[in-house]
């Protein structure tokens, strides 16, 4: 019997079927297809050449005419590669009608954030990453929400700018890293996409690795161990006991020791929690450990212990 090999046939049929298809489609937009304007940057500048902010765009990588990819690459679109066909907005408007608009990027402008995006999308789909399942893509979150095109320094990545720019939309996030205890965001040694994906990743909250840890470990590698004598949370999760935006209390922990100690640690093994009032039975004193109430005084390798002796992270 003959094999037919139906996938290859049946694609070839699409093929047959679809040329005079795309040729139809191709007449239909090119007959109402908005036009571009007729010299390109030049066309614009006319109109838009003296404000300062448009004129940045020459000093980017975009500007490039020697990289063909660039939007003023040769060959490239150059203002309406992002700001889409301008030709009818380059036209005076008849007397009482407004001024054919291009693409407009930002919040609250006429522009809506998937047509902006869009424009972005068409360079850069395939080396944005999980641009397309991050929070940021759901939550209509535009790429002129953080990128300033115009601007060569883009202050977004900039490490010592990029917070402000993410405060739009994360006030309290920017808020702790005010906080006495916290990352040296505002000194330009790192940023918050030292911590996360701005484009979105796998992890939970876009973090940059897998898990917390490992995030954390990419800078704190001391903390990773292997240890002889672990600290079960701290393999588990930083944050059980940090605050990795910034907190009030030093080292950046969710609460000061003992509370912090104690919400885990109860009166095992020795009291932890304050004794009762004399006269009662059992009563007396407050045990000393409490005393001394920095519990990390005495088990100071809170993080795990490599001392042969070290089962209570004393040592
Ligand atoms: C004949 C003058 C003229 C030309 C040529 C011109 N524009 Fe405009 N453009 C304007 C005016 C005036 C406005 C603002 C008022 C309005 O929208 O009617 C404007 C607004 C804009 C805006 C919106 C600014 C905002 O607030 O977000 C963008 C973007 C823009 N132009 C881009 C372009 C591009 C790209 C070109 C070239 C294809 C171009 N313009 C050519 C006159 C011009
Ligand atoms: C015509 C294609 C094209 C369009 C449209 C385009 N880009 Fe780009 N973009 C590029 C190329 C090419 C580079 C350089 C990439 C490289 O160096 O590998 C680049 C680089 C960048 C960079 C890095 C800049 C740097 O200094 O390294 C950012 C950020 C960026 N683009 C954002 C955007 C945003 C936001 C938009 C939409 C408003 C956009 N791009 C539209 C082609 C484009
Ligand atoms: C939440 C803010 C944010 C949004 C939204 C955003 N970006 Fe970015 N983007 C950044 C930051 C921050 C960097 C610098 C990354 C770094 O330093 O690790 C960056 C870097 C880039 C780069 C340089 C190459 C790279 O991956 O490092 C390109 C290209 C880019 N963005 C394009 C886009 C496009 C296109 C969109 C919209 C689809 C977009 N971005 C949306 C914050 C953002
Ligand atoms: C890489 C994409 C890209 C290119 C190329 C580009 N723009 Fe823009 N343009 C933007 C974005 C994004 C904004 C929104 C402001 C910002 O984030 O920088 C903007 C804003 C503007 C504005 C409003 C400025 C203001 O004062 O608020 C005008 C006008 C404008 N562009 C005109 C132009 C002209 C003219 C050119 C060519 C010389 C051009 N753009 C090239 C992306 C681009
Ligand atoms: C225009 C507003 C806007 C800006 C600007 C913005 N974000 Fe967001 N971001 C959102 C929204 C909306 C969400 C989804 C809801 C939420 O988690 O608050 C989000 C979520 C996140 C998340 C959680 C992601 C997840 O997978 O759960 C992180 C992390 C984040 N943003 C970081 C940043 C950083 C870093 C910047 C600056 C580089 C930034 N964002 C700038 C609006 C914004
Ligand atoms: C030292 C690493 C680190 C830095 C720096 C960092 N984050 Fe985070 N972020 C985390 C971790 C870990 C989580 C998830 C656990 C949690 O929420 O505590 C998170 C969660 C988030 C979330 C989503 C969870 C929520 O509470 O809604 C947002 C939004 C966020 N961060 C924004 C920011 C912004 C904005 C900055 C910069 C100002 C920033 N982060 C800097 C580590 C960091
Ligand atoms: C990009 C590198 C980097 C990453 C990632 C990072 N940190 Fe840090 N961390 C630092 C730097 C730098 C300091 C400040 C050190 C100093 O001041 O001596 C610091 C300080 C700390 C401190 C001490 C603060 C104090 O007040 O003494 C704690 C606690 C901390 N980080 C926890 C974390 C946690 C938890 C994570 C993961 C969620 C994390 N870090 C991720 C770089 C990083
Ligand atoms: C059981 C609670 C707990 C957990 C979980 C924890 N830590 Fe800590 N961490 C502490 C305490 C307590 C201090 C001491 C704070 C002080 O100096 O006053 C501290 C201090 C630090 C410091 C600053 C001093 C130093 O030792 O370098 C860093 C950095 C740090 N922790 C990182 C981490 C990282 C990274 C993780 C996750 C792998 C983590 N911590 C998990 C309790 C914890
Ligand atoms: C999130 C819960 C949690 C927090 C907070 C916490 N621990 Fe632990 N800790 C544990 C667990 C779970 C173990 C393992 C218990 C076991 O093996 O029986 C442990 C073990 C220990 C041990 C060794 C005990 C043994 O039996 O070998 C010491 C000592 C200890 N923790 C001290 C501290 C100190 C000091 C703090 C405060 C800085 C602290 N812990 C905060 C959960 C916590
Ligand atoms: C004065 C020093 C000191 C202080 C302060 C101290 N501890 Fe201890 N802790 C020890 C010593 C020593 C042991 C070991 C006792 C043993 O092996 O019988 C121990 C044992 C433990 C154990 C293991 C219990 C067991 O089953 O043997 C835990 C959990 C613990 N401490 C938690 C804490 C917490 C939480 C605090 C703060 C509220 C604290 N410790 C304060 C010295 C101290």
């Amino acid at each position: 019997m003959t094999k037919w090999n139906w996938p290859a046939i049946g694609a070839l049929w699409l093929f047959v079927g679809l040329v005079p298809a795309m040729a139809a489609a191709e007449e239909e937009t090119a007959a109402e297809a908005p036009a571009y304007s007729k010299s390109g940057a030049d066309t614009c500048l006319n109109c838009h050449g003296d404000n300062p902010v448009v004129m940045g765009i020459f000093r980017t990588r975009h500007a490039q005419p020697g990289d063909p990819r660039t939007p003023f690459g040769h060959g490239q679109l150059q203002c309406e590669a992002c700001h889409g066909p301008g030709g009818a907005h380059t036209k005076r408007p008849k007397k009482g009608e407004e001024r054919t608009p291009v693409v407009q990027f930002g919040r609250g402008k006429a522009s809506t954030i998937g047509e902006q995006n869009q424009m972005c999308l068409g360079c850069h789909n395939s080396n944005l990453g999980n641009w397309h399942v991050s929070a940021h893509d759901d939550n209509e979150v535009g790429c002129a929400d953080c990128h300033d095109s115009h601007d060569p320094r883009d202050p977004v990545r900039q490490k010592a700018t990029q917070a402000e720019v993410c405060k739009t939309c994360h006030q309290l996030k920017v808020a702790d890293s005010l906080l006495p205890f916290a990352h040296p965001l505002h000194e330009g040694q790192m940023a918050c996409t030292s911590c996360h994906s701005p484009h979105g990743s796998p992890a939970d909250a876009s973090l940059k690795r897998d898990t917390v840890n490992e995030t954390c470990y990419t800078c704190h590698a001391d903390k990773r161990g292997p240890f002889l004598w672990e600290h079960q949370p701290v393999t588990e999760d930083c944050t059980l006991c940090h605050k990795p935006h910034g907190s009030a209390q030093a080292g950046m922990l969710k609460q000061r020791p003992p509370f912090l100690c104690q919400q885990c640690h109860g009166a095992q093994g020795h009291p932890s929690v304050p004794g009762l009032p004399a006269g009662l039975p059992g009563g007396g004193a407050p045990s000393a450990y409490l005393l001394a109430s920095g519990c990390a005084n005495c088990h100071s390798q809170v993080h795990g212990s490599n001392h042969p002796s070290g089962a209570r992270l004393t040592r």
